[in-house]
Order: structure tokens, then sequence, then C-alpha cells
């Protein structure tokens, strides 16, 4: 069978050179965890971990999730999967409702949705070799042939990199690098359409990141697959996605082709995480925006906009309003209130107010209103 390469006569293409088609539609997705308290150990609250995040991520195409530690991506990967109970709202998967399907119909389309962990130390069994690590799956999906799955893990083994006579080898006779590749094989081995990333790089040396980076880019060519890579740092993603959710506290602030997100941020907090990416160009300053405080807790998030606590631009409506998800134009949309004079406010990557805050037109650092 093909994997996720197949066309429609539909299928228009978009400025990203990728299909059109759409293969994994969030629609308002939310995920509580409840919290236990008492003796008898009932729930007095919840953790909003995913509150109302929608996108569509198109075939062929790396959607890059990106926010701070806690602010809910692993969570939303996970739930996409059913590897979490969401708590509302739908995931679409080539055409089948993942929240709705039988334990027959989950078996089955779980062989097209995949994962790789973030931590390739804690995500391999110890007492497993790595040939029945990486064929576990095959064999849970009806492959029982001993050599057949043997062969087939080889053969996976090296389209990661990996040299087939170390299918008999353990876990800890491997690198952190190779650890990953591992964890890469045995996504890939059930032929998937669809693999969750989720900060498959964070735990690596920095020499080996990009290798790791690049053979997931040459798969992706390869075997036609579709990513969701999360990642805590917009400049991992930046090289790797076409376009870009950037989330905060269980909510999606902004979202829209990568190019376009790094050239024009309109949230404030895309701004703050631009800034902190130092600029290879040694002749530009940049001003850093340092947010202050920590990210509120999901238990209890602000009312409003949940970034009002840190945002240098908040004016009152923020407090009382959500702001809704808006479409800007060129598929880019962002949750701010003011969006419209974010840069003027703040510069492209919050640098203007950082440096000169008295330049601004009618706000000041401390959010006077406009
Ligand atoms: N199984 C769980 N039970 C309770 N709370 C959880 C669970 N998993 C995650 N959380 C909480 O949900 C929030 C989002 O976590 P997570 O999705 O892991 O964030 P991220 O991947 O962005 O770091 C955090 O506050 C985290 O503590
Ligand atoms: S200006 Fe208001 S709505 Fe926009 S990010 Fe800041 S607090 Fe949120
Ligand atoms: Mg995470």
């Amino acid at each position: 069978m093909a994997v996720g390469n197949e066309t429609t006569p539909a299928a228009t293409t978009t400025g990203n050179g990728k299909g059109d088609e759409t293969l994994v539609s969030v629609q308002n997705l939310k995920t509580y965890f409840p919290i236990l308290g008492g003796i008898f150990r009932r729930t007095v609250g919840y953790v909003q971990a995913v509150d109302d995040v929608s996108f569509d991520i198109k075939k062929g195409e790396t959607f890059g999730l990106v926010g701070e530690s806690g602010c809910g991506k692993t969570t939303t990967g996970r739930t996409i999967l059913r590897l979490n109970k969401a708590t509302g709202g739908k995931v679409v998967f080539d055409g089948k409702e993942v929240f709705n399907l039988s334990p027959n119909e989950l078996k089955r389309t779980r062989k097209d949705m995949q994962i790789i962990f973030q931590d390739p130390y804690s995500s391999l069994n110890p007492r497993m070799p790595v040939g029945d690590i990486i064929g576990e799956g095959l064999r849970v999906h009806g492959m029982t042939d001993r050599k057949e799955r043997e062969k087939t893990v080889q053969y996976f083994m090296s389209v990661v990199g990996l040299r087939k006579e170390w299918v008999r080898r353990y876990p800890h006779e491997f690198s952190g690098g190779q650890r990953q590749r591992i964890g890469v094989a045995r996504a890939l081995a059930l032929r998937p359409k669809f693999i969750v990333c989720d900060e498959p790089v964070s735990a690596l040396d920095v020499s080996v990141q990009s290798q790791v980076i690049n053979l997931l880019e040459d798969l992706q060519k390869e075997f036609g697959l579709t990513y969701l890579f999360i990642a805590h740092d917009l400049s991992v993603v930046e090289y790797i996605s076409d376009r870009v959710g950037v989330m905060y506290l269980g909510k999606l602030a902004e979202l829209a082709p990568a190019e376009e997100l790094y050239r024009n941020p309109l949230h404030p907090y895309t701004k703050a995480l631009l800034s902190a990416i130092p600029n290879p160009d040694p002749t530009v300053r940049k001003q850093r925006i340092v947010l202050q405080g920590d990210v509120p807790s999901p238990i209890n998030p602000p009312s409003g906009c949940r970034f009002r606590t840190r945002c240098p631009i908040a004016i009152d409506r923020c407090a009382s309003e959500v702001p809704a998800f808006r479409l800007m134009g060129n598929g880019h949309y962002v949750a701010c209130h003011r969006a419209e004079e974010s840069t003027a406010l703040m510069g492209v990557t919050g640098g203007a107010l950082a440096a000169a805050p008295a330049a601004t037109p009618n706000g000041s650092a401390s959010g006077a209103p406009a």
C-alpha cells in the first residue's frame, strides 16, 4: 500500500509547495487533567493542559508546535493519538474521527499514527535488544514470522543509519543520537502516514541535533510522511517547519507559515520568543525582551488573555475578554486584541519596546490603555 503520498485530483499546492489536502484536523481540542483531593479522592479542580486548540496539518507538511515547557505541547500530540483522553473537541485523521473509533479501528489507525519521544534514554526498554524494540509493533500488527520481521527491522535500521549487525545489541550500547535513531526506526517500521515528533532532539548534544533533524527531513521525503514537530525553541522549528503554531498556557497564541511568522510575528509572546534567538549577524543589534514572572498555573489561568500577566502591552480589555483566534491574511492567525498595533508598539521582536519605551505611540512598558 502506498503510504501517505496519495494525491487526489482536487489536491492543489500551497505557497510552501505542499499539498492542500488535510491529513489531521484538530478542532476545539480540550484536555483537562483532574486534580484529586481529600480522603475521598474527589475531583477538586482541573489542569487545563489544552484548552480549545484548533489547527489542520496538510499531507506531507511539517507543522511545528512551540512554546515554553508546560504549555501543553506534549498533551496536544498525545491527545491527537488518543494516548491521552480528550475532554472535548475532535480530531479527524485521514477522514476518520479518532475519538469515535472502536478498539479494532483504533488499532488499525494507530499503525498510521506514530510518535517519537523526547527522551531516547527512557523511551527504550533497557532489557530488550533493539531488534525486538523496533519489531515489537510489527509483531503486534500481525507480522508473526520471525525471519520476515528481522529482515524488515534490519531494513529500517539501515534506513535510519544504524548497522544491521547491531540488531541484537541493547539500548545502553548506543549513544544518545543512535538511540533516537532506534526510536525513529521503531516509529517508521509500521509505515505510518503521520508521526508526532515530540522534541526529538532536545535531549541530544548540539552536535548531533542537526544530524537527526536532517534524517527526519530525508525520511519525510522518502516515505511521504507528515509531521507534528514539537519543540520548546523557535530556532529548531524554523528550519524544519512549513507552518508553525505557538502555544501559551494551553492555547494557541499564533499560527502562520514559518517564513511569515519569523518575518512578521504579531503576538507579543511570539515576539518575545523570537527576540531570544541570537542573531548570527554580529552587526545586527537585537534587543532581547525578557518576560517578567513565570508561566501562571494551568489550574487557575488568568482571565481574558492568558498571556496578560506577562504581556508588556496589556490593556484593561485583555483581563475581561478572551482574544479570538483571528485570521489576519496569508494564513496568519493570532489571538491578541492588539495584533494590529503590536509591531508599532514593540517592533518585530520586541526590540523597539525594550530599547525605547518612551517612543511607543500610545502604550508604555507597563501597558497603558491605547
Ligand atoms: N498525566 C498528567 N496528569 C496531570 N497533569 C498533567 C499530565 N500530563 C501533563 N500534565 C500537565 O499539563 C500541563 C501541560 O503539560 P505538557 O503537555 O507536558 O506540556 P509541554 O509538553 O508543553 O511541556 C502541565 O501543567 C503538566 O504538568
Ligand atoms: S495585548 Fe492583550 S490580548 Fe494581546 S497578548 Fe497582550 S494581553 Fe494578550
Ligand atoms: Mg513536552
